[in-house]
Protein backbone atom coordinates (compact mmCIF):
# COMPACT_ATOMS: atom_id res chain seq x y z
CA UNK A 1 0.00 0.00 0.00
CA UNK A 2 1.36 3.73 -1.13
CA UNK A 3 2.09 6.29 1.70
CA UNK A 4 -0.83 8.23 0.34
CA UNK A 5 -3.22 5.45 -0.99
CA UNK A 6 -5.90 7.00 2.07
CA UNK A 7 -5.57 10.53 0.88
CA UNK A 8 -9.07 11.76 -0.48
CA UNK A 9 -9.34 11.42 -4.83
CA UNK A 10 -8.99 14.06 -6.87
CA UNK A 11 -12.35 14.49 -9.22
CA UNK A 12 -9.60 14.34 -12.04
CA UNK A 13 -9.93 10.83 -11.31
CA UNK A 14 -13.07 10.14 -12.86
CA UNK A 15 -11.08 11.17 -16.36
CA UNK A 16 -9.91 7.61 -16.97
CA UNK A 17 -13.70 6.52 -16.56
CA UNK A 18 -15.06 9.17 -19.04
CA UNK A 19 -12.74 7.76 -21.46
CA UNK A 20 -13.52 3.99 -20.87
CA UNK A 21 -17.12 5.11 -21.62
CA UNK A 22 -16.72 7.10 -24.53
CA UNK A 23 -14.69 4.42 -26.18
CA UNK A 24 -16.91 1.61 -25.34
CA UNK A 25 -20.18 3.57 -26.10
CA UNK A 26 -19.73 5.85 -28.98
CA UNK A 27 -21.14 8.65 -27.31
CA UNK A 28 -19.37 12.35 -26.51
CA UNK A 29 -19.68 12.61 -22.46
CA UNK A 30 -20.62 15.85 -21.32
CA UNK A 31 -17.94 16.88 -19.05
CA UNK A 32 -19.84 18.67 -15.70
CA UNK A 33 -17.29 17.06 -13.94
CA UNK A 34 -13.61 19.28 -14.58
CA UNK A 35 -12.93 22.17 -13.02
CA UNK A 36 -12.12 23.91 -16.19
CA UNK A 37 -13.68 26.12 -18.46
CA UNK A 38 -13.58 24.35 -21.84
CA UNK A 39 -12.60 27.17 -24.09
CA UNK A 40 -9.59 28.37 -26.06
CA UNK A 41 -6.76 30.38 -24.47
CA UNK A 42 -6.54 34.01 -25.26
CA UNK A 43 -4.58 34.74 -28.38
CA UNK A 44 -2.24 37.42 -26.48
CA UNK A 45 -1.37 34.32 -24.58
CA UNK A 46 -0.89 32.34 -27.22
CA UNK A 47 0.98 34.69 -29.37
CA UNK A 48 3.27 35.85 -26.57
CA UNK A 49 4.58 32.24 -25.89
CA UNK A 50 5.01 31.30 -29.65
CA UNK A 51 6.96 34.24 -29.96
CA UNK A 52 8.69 33.47 -26.62
CA UNK A 53 9.56 30.07 -28.18
CA UNK A 54 10.72 31.23 -31.69
CA UNK A 55 13.26 34.12 -30.32
CA UNK A 56 14.90 31.42 -27.81
CA UNK A 57 13.77 31.92 -24.66
CA UNK A 58 13.87 28.77 -23.46
CA UNK A 59 16.07 28.71 -20.35
CA UNK A 60 15.47 28.92 -16.44
CA UNK A 61 13.73 32.12 -15.35
CA UNK A 62 14.64 32.64 -11.67
CA UNK A 63 13.02 30.78 -9.19
CA UNK A 64 10.76 33.73 -8.39
CA UNK A 65 9.93 33.45 -11.87
CA UNK A 66 10.28 36.07 -15.24
CA UNK A 67 11.35 39.17 -13.26
CA UNK A 68 8.94 41.38 -15.25
CA UNK A 69 5.47 38.96 -14.52
CA UNK A 70 6.34 39.32 -10.94
CA UNK A 71 6.32 42.93 -11.79
CA UNK A 72 2.76 42.85 -13.82
CA UNK A 73 1.28 40.66 -10.91
CA UNK A 74 2.18 43.31 -8.54
CA UNK A 75 0.06 46.04 -10.64
CA UNK A 76 -2.69 42.86 -11.48
CA UNK A 77 -3.16 42.53 -7.60
CA UNK A 78 -3.54 46.44 -7.42
CA UNK A 79 -5.88 46.29 -10.26
CA UNK A 80 -8.11 43.85 -9.83
CA UNK A 81 -8.24 43.81 -5.88
CA UNK A 82 -6.83 47.01 -4.79
CA UNK A 83 -3.78 44.91 -3.04
CA UNK A 84 -0.47 46.59 -2.93
CA UNK A 85 2.93 43.79 -2.87
CA UNK A 86 5.99 44.99 -3.44
CA UNK A 87 8.30 42.49 -5.77
CA UNK A 88 9.65 40.48 -2.85
CA UNK A 89 6.29 39.84 -1.78
CA UNK A 90 5.18 37.88 -5.05
CA UNK A 91 6.72 34.67 -6.51
CA UNK A 92 5.54 33.12 -9.79
CA UNK A 93 4.10 29.52 -9.09
CA UNK A 94 3.53 26.23 -11.44
CA UNK A 95 -0.53 26.71 -11.05
CA UNK A 96 -2.77 27.67 -7.74
CA UNK A 97 -2.06 24.28 -6.67
CA UNK A 98 1.64 24.18 -6.19
CA UNK A 99 1.31 27.62 -4.62
CA UNK A 100 -1.51 25.88 -2.58
CA UNK A 101 0.86 23.40 -1.97
CA UNK A 102 3.83 25.22 -0.77
CA UNK A 103 2.00 27.98 1.11
CA UNK A 104 0.89 25.06 3.62
CA UNK A 105 4.13 23.82 3.71
CA UNK A 106 5.87 27.06 4.94
CA UNK A 107 2.96 27.78 7.59
CA UNK A 108 2.30 24.16 8.82
CA UNK A 109 4.27 21.83 11.05
CA UNK A 110 3.17 18.67 11.46
CA UNK A 111 0.62 17.74 14.10
CA UNK A 112 -0.84 21.44 13.35
CA UNK A 113 -4.16 22.38 12.61
CA UNK A 114 -5.90 24.08 9.01
CA UNK A 115 -9.47 25.22 9.32
CA UNK A 116 -11.28 24.26 6.04
CA UNK A 117 -15.12 25.62 4.96
CA UNK A 118 -16.12 22.60 4.43
CA UNK A 119 -17.50 21.65 1.31
CA UNK A 120 -14.23 22.15 0.12
CA UNK A 121 -11.85 21.48 -2.75
CA UNK A 122 -10.45 18.44 -2.71
CA UNK A 123 -6.70 19.50 -2.33
CA UNK A 124 -7.24 21.56 0.28
CA UNK A 125 -7.41 18.55 2.61
CA UNK A 126 -5.03 16.41 0.73
CA UNK A 127 -1.99 18.75 0.83
CA UNK A 128 -2.76 19.59 5.01
CA UNK A 129 -2.56 15.63 5.64
CA UNK A 130 0.44 15.04 3.40
CA UNK A 131 2.13 17.58 5.40
CA UNK A 132 1.35 15.53 8.78
CA UNK A 133 -0.82 18.46 9.47
CA UNK A 134 -4.69 17.84 10.71
CA UNK A 135 -7.61 19.09 9.02
CA UNK A 136 -10.45 20.89 11.19
CA UNK A 137 -13.73 20.84 8.84
CA UNK A 138 -16.12 24.07 9.46
CA UNK A 139 -19.50 23.68 7.45
CA UNK A 140 -21.12 26.45 5.42
CA UNK A 141 -24.31 27.36 6.66
CA UNK A 142 -26.87 25.98 4.52
CA UNK A 143 -27.14 26.66 1.71
CA UNK A 144 -24.49 29.26 1.94
CA UNK A 145 -22.31 31.93 4.23
CA UNK A 146 -19.89 31.27 7.21
CA UNK A 147 -21.17 29.56 10.03
CA UNK A 148 -19.26 32.34 12.60
CA UNK A 149 -19.82 30.85 15.60
CA UNK A 150 -18.83 27.29 14.21
CA UNK A 151 -15.76 28.35 12.76
CA UNK A 152 -14.63 30.62 16.51
CA UNK A 153 -15.38 27.14 18.18
CA UNK A 154 -12.59 25.21 15.69
CA UNK A 155 -9.89 27.00 16.58
CA UNK A 156 -7.67 26.27 19.47
CA UNK A 157 -3.97 26.30 20.40
CA UNK A 158 -2.80 23.93 17.80
CA UNK A 159 -4.50 26.38 14.61
CA UNK A 160 -2.01 27.86 12.80
CA UNK A 161 -3.76 28.32 9.47
CA UNK A 162 -7.66 28.95 8.01
CA UNK A 163 -8.37 27.73 4.39
CA UNK A 164 -10.57 30.83 2.42
CA UNK A 165 -11.56 30.14 -0.57
CA UNK A 166 -13.46 32.54 -2.58
CA UNK A 167 -15.66 32.22 -5.15
CA UNK A 168 -15.95 28.78 -3.76
CA UNK A 169 -15.93 25.59 -4.61
CA UNK A 170 -18.00 23.70 -5.16
CA UNK A 171 -21.13 26.07 -4.27
CA UNK A 172 -20.27 28.79 -6.08
CA UNK A 173 -20.62 31.17 -2.90
CA UNK A 174 -18.64 34.66 -2.67
CA UNK A 175 -17.58 35.18 1.03
CA UNK A 176 -18.92 38.66 1.53
CA UNK A 177 -17.19 41.58 3.58
CA UNK A 178 -18.49 40.99 6.93
CA UNK A 179 -17.55 37.76 6.43
CA UNK A 180 -14.12 38.75 5.86
CA UNK A 181 -14.19 40.75 9.21
CA UNK A 182 -15.17 37.75 11.38
CA UNK A 183 -12.13 35.92 9.38
CA UNK A 184 -9.81 38.81 9.74
CA UNK A 185 -10.56 38.97 13.99
CA UNK A 186 -9.60 35.85 14.21
CA UNK A 187 -6.29 35.84 12.54
CA UNK A 188 -5.36 38.30 14.81
CA UNK A 189 -6.57 37.14 17.91
CA UNK A 190 -5.18 33.59 17.28
CA UNK A 191 -2.52 34.74 15.09
CA UNK A 192 -3.30 32.61 12.49
CA UNK A 193 -2.18 32.74 8.44
CA UNK A 194 -5.05 32.94 5.85
CA UNK A 195 -4.59 30.94 2.61
CA UNK A 196 -6.73 33.18 0.52
CA UNK A 197 -7.34 30.83 -2.91
CA UNK A 198 -8.82 33.44 -5.40
CA UNK A 199 -8.32 31.46 -8.65
CA UNK A 200 -12.04 32.57 -9.96
CA UNK A 201 -12.07 35.74 -8.77
CA UNK A 202 -13.25 37.79 -11.88
CA UNK A 203 -16.46 34.84 -11.60
CA UNK A 204 -18.95 36.78 -9.75
CA UNK A 205 -22.39 37.62 -10.80
CA UNK A 206 -23.97 39.19 -7.71
CA UNK A 207 -22.24 41.45 -5.31
CA UNK A 208 -18.33 41.79 -5.56
CA UNK A 209 -15.02 39.78 -4.79
CA UNK A 210 -13.27 40.73 -1.83
CA UNK A 211 -9.94 39.49 -1.37
CA UNK A 212 -9.14 38.59 2.66
CA UNK A 213 -6.12 40.29 1.54
CA UNK A 214 -7.66 43.56 1.21
CA UNK A 215 -9.51 43.92 4.29
CA UNK A 216 -7.50 46.30 7.05
CA UNK A 217 -4.83 44.54 9.26
CA UNK A 218 -4.66 41.39 6.67
CA UNK A 219 -1.78 42.48 4.78
CA UNK A 220 0.65 40.36 7.19
CA UNK A 221 -1.77 37.37 7.70
CA UNK A 222 -3.21 36.68 4.60
CA UNK A 223 -1.79 34.54 1.46
CA UNK A 224 -3.17 35.36 -1.71
CA UNK A 225 -3.33 32.63 -4.59
CA UNK A 226 -4.62 33.11 -7.78
CA UNK A 227 -4.05 31.60 -11.41
CA UNK A 228 -3.95 31.65 -15.16
CA UNK A 229 -6.26 28.57 -15.08
CA UNK A 230 -9.74 29.55 -14.55
CA UNK A 231 -10.33 33.11 -15.36
CA UNK A 232 -8.20 32.79 -19.02
CA UNK A 233 -9.34 29.13 -19.55
CA UNK A 234 -5.56 28.19 -19.53
CA UNK A 235 -5.53 25.46 -17.20
CA UNK A 236 -2.96 23.16 -19.08
CA UNK A 237 -0.55 26.55 -19.27
CA UNK A 238 0.64 26.09 -15.37
CA UNK A 239 0.87 29.43 -14.31
CA UNK A 240 0.00 31.02 -11.21
CA UNK A 241 1.39 32.79 -8.22
CA UNK A 242 1.23 33.77 -4.96
CA UNK A 243 1.62 36.95 -2.78
CA UNK A 244 2.02 37.64 1.31
CA UNK A 245 3.86 38.47 3.90
CA UNK A 246 8.03 38.26 2.89
CA UNK A 247 8.96 35.76 5.61
CA UNK A 248 6.41 33.55 4.04
CA UNK A 249 7.20 34.05 0.20
CA UNK A 250 11.16 33.52 1.12
CA UNK A 251 9.83 29.77 2.43
CA UNK A 252 7.73 29.23 -0.85
CA UNK A 253 10.80 30.41 -2.82
CA UNK A 254 12.83 28.03 -1.16
CA UNK A 255 10.66 24.88 -1.91
CA UNK A 256 10.29 26.30 -5.21
CA UNK A 257 13.95 26.55 -5.51
CA UNK A 258 14.76 22.64 -4.80
CA UNK A 259 11.43 20.83 -6.24
CA UNK A 260 10.14 22.71 -9.58
CA UNK A 261 12.59 25.67 -10.05
CA UNK A 262 10.39 28.01 -11.96
CA UNK A 263 7.33 27.12 -14.33
CA UNK A 264 8.26 26.58 -17.69
CA UNK A 265 9.81 29.99 -19.36
CA UNK A 266 7.83 30.29 -22.17
CA UNK A 267 4.28 30.11 -20.69
CA UNK A 268 5.41 33.00 -18.22
CA UNK A 269 6.20 35.08 -21.02
CA UNK A 270 2.44 34.18 -22.66
CA UNK A 271 1.24 35.41 -19.46
CA UNK A 272 3.22 38.52 -19.14
CA UNK A 273 2.00 39.41 -22.63
CA UNK A 274 -1.84 38.75 -21.69
CA UNK A 275 -1.49 41.01 -18.24
CA UNK A 276 0.11 43.72 -20.79
CA UNK A 277 -3.14 43.26 -22.75
CA UNK A 278 -5.67 42.62 -20.14
CA UNK A 279 -4.69 46.26 -17.85
CA UNK A 280 -6.33 47.83 -21.40
CA UNK A 281 -9.01 45.68 -22.49
CA UNK A 282 -10.93 43.14 -20.51
CA UNK A 283 -13.00 41.50 -23.04
CA UNK A 284 -11.51 38.30 -22.65
CA UNK A 285 -12.40 38.04 -19.17
CA UNK A 286 -16.22 39.65 -19.34
CA UNK A 287 -17.04 37.42 -22.39
CA UNK A 288 -16.24 34.28 -20.31
CA UNK A 289 -17.91 35.43 -16.77
CA UNK A 290 -21.06 36.44 -19.15
CA UNK A 291 -21.17 32.94 -21.19
CA UNK A 292 -20.85 31.15 -16.92
CA UNK A 293 -23.66 33.53 -16.29
CA UNK A 294 -26.18 32.39 -18.54
CA UNK A 295 -24.83 29.21 -18.11
CA UNK A 296 -25.22 29.49 -14.39
CA UNK A 297 -29.05 30.95 -15.02
CA UNK A 298 -29.92 28.07 -17.35
CA UNK A 299 -29.28 25.44 -15.93
CA UNK A 300 -30.89 26.52 -12.25
CA UNK A 301 -33.97 27.06 -13.79
CA UNK A 302 -33.91 23.18 -15.24
CA UNK A 303 -32.47 21.82 -12.62
CA UNK A 304 -34.90 23.95 -10.48
CA UNK A 305 -38.21 22.36 -12.81
CA UNK A 306 -37.06 18.41 -11.52
CA UNK A 307 -38.39 17.27 -8.29
CA UNK A 308 -35.83 16.06 -5.31
CA UNK A 309 -33.15 18.29 -6.67
CA UNK A 310 -32.64 21.64 -4.64
CA UNK A 311 -29.74 24.19 -5.81
CA UNK A 312 -30.75 27.62 -4.54
CA UNK A 313 -28.74 29.79 -7.28
CA UNK A 314 -25.13 30.62 -5.51
CA UNK A 315 -23.76 34.40 -6.81
CA UNK A 316 -20.52 33.41 -8.25
CA UNK A 317 -17.83 30.82 -9.60
CA UNK A 318 -18.58 28.26 -12.47
CA UNK A 319 -19.64 25.58 -10.15
CA UNK A 320 -23.29 24.42 -8.83
CA UNK A 321 -23.90 21.59 -6.09
CA UNK A 322 -26.88 20.87 -6.16
CA UNK A 323 -28.36 18.13 -3.26
CA UNK A 324 -30.06 15.09 -4.19
CA UNK A 325 -31.11 13.98 -0.58
CA UNK A 326 -34.90 14.13 -1.01
CA UNK A 327 -34.26 11.47 -3.74
CA UNK A 328 -32.06 9.50 -1.98
CA UNK A 329 -29.74 8.73 -4.42
CA UNK A 330 -26.40 8.78 -3.54
CA UNK A 331 -23.60 10.54 -5.13
CA UNK A 332 -21.11 7.23 -6.66
CA UNK A 333 -24.42 6.22 -7.93
CA UNK A 334 -25.51 9.33 -9.37
CA UNK A 335 -22.06 9.43 -11.17
CA UNK A 336 -22.39 6.26 -12.60
CA UNK A 337 -26.14 6.11 -13.97
CA UNK A 338 -25.29 9.42 -15.55
CA UNK A 339 -22.31 8.74 -17.08
CA UNK A 340 -24.57 5.80 -19.13
CA UNK A 341 -26.21 8.31 -20.08
CA UNK A 342 -23.33 10.73 -21.65
CA UNK A 343 -22.83 13.02 -18.65
CA UNK A 344 -20.03 13.28 -16.18
CA UNK A 345 -20.41 14.99 -12.90
CA UNK A 346 -18.21 14.81 -9.69
CA UNK A 347 -19.24 13.35 -6.31
CA UNK A 348 -20.58 15.35 -3.81
CA UNK A 349 -18.59 13.47 -1.14
CA UNK A 350 -15.22 13.82 -2.67
CA UNK A 351 -15.71 18.03 -1.39
CA UNK A 352 -16.52 16.59 2.36
CA UNK A 353 -17.74 12.84 3.31
CA UNK A 354 -21.04 14.18 4.28
CA UNK A 355 -21.81 15.14 1.00
CA UNK A 356 -22.62 11.80 -0.18
CA UNK A 357 -26.02 12.83 -1.57
CA UNK A 358 -24.55 16.09 -3.48
CA UNK A 359 -22.76 16.21 -7.33
CA UNK A 360 -20.95 19.11 -8.28
CA UNK A 361 -21.34 20.76 -11.84
CA UNK A 362 -19.14 22.76 -13.86
CA UNK A 363 -20.89 24.94 -16.33
CA UNK A 364 -18.31 26.63 -17.98
CA UNK A 365 -18.57 24.80 -21.66
CA UNK A 366 -19.77 26.15 -24.69
CA UNK A 367 -23.87 27.05 -23.68
CA UNK A 368 -24.35 23.98 -27.11
CA UNK A 369 -22.97 21.59 -24.74
CA UNK A 370 -24.62 22.71 -21.67
CA UNK A 371 -27.61 22.29 -23.29
CA UNK A 372 -27.55 18.99 -24.42
CA UNK A 373 -25.89 18.03 -21.02
CA UNK A 374 -28.92 19.18 -19.05
CA UNK A 375 -30.97 17.44 -21.27
CA UNK A 376 -29.70 14.39 -20.97
CA UNK A 377 -29.85 15.03 -16.92
CA UNK A 378 -33.15 15.79 -17.10
CA UNK A 379 -33.90 12.54 -19.12
CA UNK A 380 -32.00 10.30 -16.72
CA UNK A 381 -33.65 11.85 -13.39
CA UNK A 382 -37.58 11.26 -15.01
CA UNK A 383 -36.75 8.02 -15.65
CA UNK A 384 -35.40 7.10 -12.47
CA UNK A 385 -38.14 9.13 -10.68
CA UNK A 386 -40.52 6.97 -12.81
CA UNK A 387 -38.74 3.56 -11.63
CA UNK A 388 -39.25 4.74 -7.86
CA UNK A 389 -43.25 5.57 -8.54
C1 LIG B 1 -10.08 26.37 -5.59
C2 LIG B 1 -9.04 25.92 -6.55
N1 LIG B 1 -7.76 26.24 -6.34
C3 LIG B 1 -6.79 25.85 -7.18
C4 LIG B 1 -7.07 25.10 -8.30
C5 LIG B 1 -5.95 24.68 -9.19
O1 LIG B 1 -5.62 25.71 -10.07
P1 LIG B 1 -4.34 25.60 -11.01
O2 LIG B 1 -4.78 25.00 -12.30
O3 LIG B 1 -3.89 27.02 -11.18
O4 LIG B 1 -3.32 24.78 -10.31
C6 LIG B 1 -8.39 24.72 -8.55
C7 LIG B 1 -8.71 23.86 -9.71
O5 LIG B 1 -9.66 23.14 -9.71
C8 LIG B 1 -9.39 25.15 -7.66
O6 LIG B 1 -10.68 24.86 -7.88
Amino acid sequence: MGKYDRLPESPIALSDLVREIQEKKGIEVIRFDVAEPQFPSPKEALEGTIEAIKSGLTRYTPPRGLPKLVSAVCQYLKVTRSLDYGEEEVIITPGAKFAVYSALKAVLDPGDEVILISPYWVSFKSIPLMLGARVVEVRMKKPYGLDEEFLKGAVNSRTKAMVINTPHNPTGWVFTKEELKVVRDLAIDHNLFVISDEVDWAYVYEGEHVSPASVPGMHEKAIVIDSFSKVYSMTGWRVGFAAGPKEVIDDILAIQQHTVSAPATFAQWGCLKLLEHVVNDRTCIDSLVELCRSNRDYIIKELGSIDGVECPKPPGAFYLFPSIEALGIHSDVLVRELLSHGVAVAPGHLFGAEFKYYFRVCYALPKEMVVVGVNRMKKYFSMRTHSRG
